[in-house]
């Protein structure tokens, strides 16, 4: 899958995502609207889960990362494509359960999980708790004893793979607030500790190396490092992991700086990894775990802006301003993300210009793209943004009281809301005027 197959340009002239005119879009919805094809969702899951399925016989589970983007509607199609979801925080957790999402299917993580967020996993059911902390070892035994229950836990290791990508986003590296080392001794010390709990059962480990990654190489080794240490864990202790979860991670196309990676090979070499060092180790194939986010709903998302104020500043610069900004992405100001850009009202015209696009915070540095090749722009343009499906709506806030947009789904060419849009109610719902202030 590439951005290609779910955007096109129609005979209006006009951008087309999933068959649906993004010009019609913008005016039956209102700007900014973020808009994913559902096609591109569903390709991009059962694109994993059959690759896992033939190279690994069935011995797989793909868990969709569902911090990419969250709303009900995200859990529901991976409920209907059968494959599992991971989750960060209660809220996350709440979504999917209010989706009807199966609990056994979905992985927890968190580097500070809140005791009622692992009081509410431990209700819910849900199936794995990938662990993070000694102290979090603690309090889990102690809930499920009370629950009187056994609970599935997985092992956050660091492997020390350093995967080239934005600094931001490395998690993998030695000095990190995630995971156990394998060199240092912690994570051995980590899986006797747990060995020792009587409502935990170890199922073996969890890794993530970053995001947004191209080099195959990383997550190869990062396979490699990992099965060394299954290998060194059951010489040592005589536990064998029963799981191994690779994280996920893998990158897609934002410009054409970014290399299209061709997911199946990439998987095939990753699972071919796995299976050499079992051999190589005398090990039991795991039960494999991969969980990506960005690349299932990264490149099945667009937004759509109105063009509102043009300033030129002369031999310097050219601003666009949009009626999004910062608050509904901001990826640019967070890692200086680069983006490529459309005008979907004349989506077959060249560009001829670079221009920063500027939002409509009070902030010089709430852009949300700068060198953005477009054509000259004109107020009431409609622009459109690519791969914004990961890391956008999920990222969002209401800084400076604006709306967070909403989203729609399309499906055979027709949209609906899975994110209906915020009112100005919903800015003051939550507030209160103290008695003394009124
Ligand atoms: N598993 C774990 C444990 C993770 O921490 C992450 C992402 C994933 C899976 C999914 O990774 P993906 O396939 O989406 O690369 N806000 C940043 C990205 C942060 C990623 C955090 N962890 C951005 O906008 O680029």
């Amino acid at each position: 899958m590439n951005e290609r197959d779910t955007l096109k340009i129609n005979g209006k002239g006009h951008l087309e995502i999933g068959g649906a005119d993004c010009v019609e879009l913008a005016a039956q919805f209102g700007t900014p609207l973020y808009v994913y094809d559902e096609a591109y969702i569903r390709a991009m899951m059962r694109a994993y889960r059959d690759t896992i399925a033939e190279a690994y016989d069935g011995n797989g589970t793909v868990l969709y990362a569902s911090k990419a983007f969250s709303c009900t509607a995200i859990y529901a199609i991976a409920k209907s494509e059968r494959i599992g979801v991971d989750v960060v925080s209660g809220g996350e957790l709440y979504t999917a359960m209010r989706a009807g999402f199966p609990p056994e299917k979905i992985c927890m993580h968190g580097n500070n999980k809140l005791p009622r967020e692992i009081a509410y996993a431990l209700e819910c059911g849900v199936g794995t708790i990938v662990v993070d902390a000694f102290s979090e070892a603690d309090l889990l035994e102690r809930e499920a004893e009370q629950r009187g229950m056994i609970q599935n836990v997985l092992i956050r290791i660091n492997p020390g793979i350093e995967a080239h990508t934005h600094a931001y986003v490395q998690t993998a590296t030695t000095d990190s607030k995630f995971g156990f080392s394998v060199s240092d001794g912690t994570a051995q010390k980590m899986s006797e500790y747990l060995l020792g709990k009587k409502h935990l059962r170890l199922k073996g480990y969890h890794c993530h190396i970053g995001s947004q990654i191209f080099e195959q190489q990383s997550f190869v080794l990062a396979a490699e490092k990992c099965l060394k240490f299954v290998a060194e864990i059951k010489q040592k202790t005589g536990f064998e992991a029963e799981v191994l979860n690779l994280g996920g991670g893998f990158g897609v196309w934002y410009t054409d700086e970014d290399k299209k990676i061709d997911l199946k090979i990439y998987l095939r070499a990753v699972i071919d990894a796995v299976k050499t060092q079992c051999e190589k180790y005398g090990l039991r194939r795991p039960h494999l775990m991969l969980e990506p986010g960005r690349s299932i709903v990264g490149e099945a998302g667009i937004t759509l802006y109105t063009v509102g104020a043009i300033k030129e500043i002369p031999n310097v610069k050219k601003y666009i301003a949009i009626d999004g900004g910062m608050f509904e992405n901001p990826r640019y100001s967070l890692y200086q993300s680069k983006y490529t850009a459309m005008f979907a009202n004349r989506a077959a015209e060249p560009p001829c210009e670079l221009v920063s696009v500027a939002g409509k915070c009070c902030e010089s540095g709430d852009l949300i793209g700068t060198n953005i090749n477009l054509p000259k722009a004109e107020t009431g343009d409609i622009l459109a943004f690519f791969t914004t499906g990961a890391y956008h709506y999920s990222m969002a806030s209401n800084y400076n009281r604006n709306f967070i947009p909403p989203a729609v789904l399309v499906k055979d060419g027709k949209a609906e809301y899975i994110v209906k849009p915020q009112t100005y109610e919903d800015l003051v719902r939550n507030d209160v005027i103290p008695n003394y202030l009124k």
